[in-house]
């Protein structure tokens, strides 16, 4: 039988899906031992391991060649894309902000705001929704420099913990939404292989109901 492909988003969301796939029973020592391994099976071999970047799981799971794949609602919404989101992992939590100096009145004056971010789709679509036309300028990490150093009024951006907003002398001025980890399904996949995958996605959403009661 073909194992089930999952991409996996590495770095931060990476050990907290190694640790969903050892709840539903799954021997994960290749993932944890990888090296610079970057596929590798897990279990018995019924289910195979990619690991990539946050916008390349989708890249994989929207073409097909990962059946399945778990990725933060952050790359979701910039990039967009083809396929089934099918659960609210539960982890991976934090938020988009608008950020900027402590001092700084966003909304003073008639100008035109430049917003710096990573995330230029999700900085467009919150101004649009607000009506305010707002030129966006990529930033492609620590964007928390771009209003320190003048390049930017304000920064559309993940907070986690606050810590580099704080340390930079920024805070949030506006709530954007919340973002988690999500697991996707390619629609192919979705029927081609229903019944396995209908399977696992049950297995992961009891592991969520208990861990919510728990906490
Ligand atoms: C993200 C984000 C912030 C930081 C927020 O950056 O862009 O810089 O984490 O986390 P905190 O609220 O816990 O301080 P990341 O570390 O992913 O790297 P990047 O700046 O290269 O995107």
């Amino acid at each position: 039988m073909k194992p089930i492909r999952i991409a996996l988003t590495k770095g931060r969301l990476e050990n907290k899906t190694v640790e969903l796939l050892e709840r539903l029973g799954y021997d994960c020592t290749n993932a944890r031992k990888k090296g610079r391994k970057l596929i590798m099976p897990i279990g018995n071999g019924e289910i195979e391991v990619v690991l990539a970047k946050a916008a390349d799981v989708v890249t994989y799971v929207e073409s097909g060649v990962c059946d399945m794949g778990v990725v933060g609602k952050d790359t979701i919404m910039e990039k967009g894309g083809t396929f089934y989101e099918v659960a609210d992992l539960g982890f991976g939590k934090c938020r988009f902000a608008v950020a900027t100096l402590k001092e700084k009145d966003l909304y003073e004056g008639y100008r035109t705001l430049t917003i710096a971010s990573k995330y230029v789709n999700v900085a467009k679509n919150y101004f649009e929704q607000k009506n305010m036309d707002v030129d966006v300028v990529k930033i492609e990490g620590s964007v928390e420099l771009a209003p320190v150093l003048g390049l930017a009024d304000a920064i559309v951006d993940i907070v986690e913990t606050g810590t580099t907003l704080k340390e930079n002398g920024l805070v949030v001025k506006e709530e954007v939404c919340p973002v988690s980890a999500r697991l996707i399904v390619n629609i192919a996949s979705m029927k081609l292989r229903k019944k396995e995958i209908e399977e696992l996605i049950d297995k992961i959403e009891k592991d969520i109901k208990k861990r919510a009661k728990e906490a």
